[in-house]
């Protein structure tokens, strides 16, 4: 099974993609992960992704698509994946549609967390990331159960540096230039599923459980 996760900054995709994950035993990419993880480990990638990430604009599609082919590549993606935060360009989408139909391969399900741009900035400034697994959680829509500490692995949480209001802000107008025409891409290939993101977070994952057949 191969999904896609789309929606706006702070939409819930991390979230819910973690969820279809573990209830389908299959890998959960996240580009904005991968770059973050680089970035912790000081790498070249992962230096020159930060300049990017730093200003809430897009990392460029020449850093960021081979790294995606070459990872569902690997043998634990072989039954599928749920990718999150790529594609989020037009040139992204292509390039993994040509990916796949060079292997005879396609999308099955591109879903779309849709929530109003009004709710994501509350969102945003309640998140915590855990600096150990990168776990996400909200101090109140997703509470730990000790302040502070990452209830997956015991290590301490964050507020990303790209989740200050202005930042967020420029994310939101890179997300509706860029990466909202990847609706209408993904409608036209018939796989695009939308749910309303601004239930609770296990209503959602009903939602996606029943487009997904589960
Ligand atoms: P990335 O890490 O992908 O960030 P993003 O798309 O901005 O999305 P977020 O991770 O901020 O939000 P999310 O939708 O995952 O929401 P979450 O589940 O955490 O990318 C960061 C940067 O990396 C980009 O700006 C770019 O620079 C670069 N990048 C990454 N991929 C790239 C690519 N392909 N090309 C180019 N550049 C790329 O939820 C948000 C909060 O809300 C959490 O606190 C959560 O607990 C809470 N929450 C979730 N669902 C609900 C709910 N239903 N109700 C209440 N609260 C909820
Ligand atoms: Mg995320």
């Amino acid at each position: 099974m191969k999904i896609i996760m789309l929606g706006a900054p702070g939409a819930g995709k991390g979230t819910q993609a973690k969820k279809i994950a573990d209830a389908f035993g299959i890998p959960h990419i996240s580009t904005g992960d991968i770059f973050r993880a680089n970035l912790k480990e000081g790498t070249e990638l992962g230096l020159k992704a930060k300049t990017y990430m730093d200003k809430g604009e897009l990392v460029p599609d020449e850093l960021t698509c081979d790294l995606v082919v070459d990872r569902i590549s690997k043998d634990d993606a072989a039954n599928g994946y749920v990718l999150d935060g790529f594609p989020r360009t037009i040139p992204q989408a292509d390039a993994l549609t040509n990916a796949l139909a060079a292997r005879g391969e396609a999308i099955d399900f591109a879903i779309d967390v849709d929530v109003p741009d009004e709710n994501i900035i509350k969102r945003m400034s309640g998140r915590r990331a855990c600096v150990g697994c990168g776990a996400t959680y909200h101090i109140e829509f997703a509470p730990t159960k000790v302040e502070g500490i990452c209830d997956a692995c015991g290590k301490e949480l964050i507020l990303r540096d790209d989740d200050k209001p202005e930042t967020v802000a420029n994310r939101l107008r890179v997300y509706h230039e860029q990466t909202q025409p990847l609706i209408e891409y993904y409608t036209n290939r018939e796989v695009l599923y939308t749910v309303d993101g601004t239930q609770d977070i296990e209503k959602v994952f009903e939602d996606i459980k029943g487009i997904l057949g589960k």
